[in-house]
């Protein structure tokens, strides 16, 4: 397991019509930096946002901004959301034919290299090129909306990128969303999680602050 956690809330569970003072109150309150779930309707049963919002939200904002492309053809829209002001990206393996082009253009961008595996998808299909990546995202429900319960056989997924980074590349950080609530981040911690996405555990509460710090304590 690396070192420091990271909270990363997501504005998918967030007050749309008031992005810009959502994403203020929790970086107040201790967020690491701000998940963007971007979703197309055809990779995911759902729509939310694009690079327009994302370059609002980067002139609002001091924190970084880590978008989740949950769409069917992440390739398109590659340069508008560095254009816009993401500093990470990550993409769907389950979306990309061409995935180890996909992570290049990433980095040639000068964003931080993610990819994202839904729940059924194994890690060995990763392992080939996880060497380019900067972070893997472990899907612990099912894309496409907040407020769902956490899949516990996930964690056997981050257990073996763990071991994988132990032995190939310490700095590889993994990253898990869905579900994550103070009853299950401890858990996801010991398996080897570095940052944790929180949508409704963080922007379902009325004290952010306390949300984010409970998330921490509970993590252990
Ligand atoms: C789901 C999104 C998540 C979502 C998590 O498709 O990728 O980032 O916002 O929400 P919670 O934390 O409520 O499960
Ligand atoms: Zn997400």
């Amino acid at each position: 397991m690396s070192s420091a956690i990271e909270i990363c809330p997501s504005i998918l569970s967030a007050d749309f019509a008031r992005l810009a003072d959502e994403a203020a109150a929790v970086g107040a309150a201790g967020a690491d930096f701000l998940h963007i779930d971007v979703m197309d309707g055809h990779f995911v049963p759902n729509l939310t946002l694009g690079p327009p919002i994302v370059r609002s939200l980067a002139k609002a904002t001091d924190l970084a901004l880590d978008c989740h492309l949950m769409v069917t053809d992440p390739d398109s829209l590659l340069d508008d959301f560095a254009e816009a002001g993401a500093q990470k990206i990550s993409v769907h393996l389950e979306a990309c034919a061409h995935l180890h082009r996909t992570v290049q253009r990433i980095g040639a961008l000068g964003m931080e290299k993610g990819v994202a595996l839904n729940p059924h998808t194994a890690f060995s299909l990763l392992e080939p090129i996880l060497p380019e990546l900067d972070f893997v995202l472990v899907m612990s429900v099912n894309p496409g909306f907040g407020g769902q319960s956490f899949i516990p056989a996930v964690l056997d997924k981050v257990r073996a990128i763990d071991a994988w980074r132990q032995a190939h590349n310490p700095d590889l950080k993994i990253q898990v969303d869905g579900g994550i609530k103070p009853s299950t981040i401890a858990a996801a911690r010991q398996a080897g999680v570095d940052w944790f996405v929180a949508g409704s555990a963080v922007f379902g509460t009325d004290d952010y602050a306390s949300a984010i710090t409970g998330l921490r304590m509970a993590a252990g």
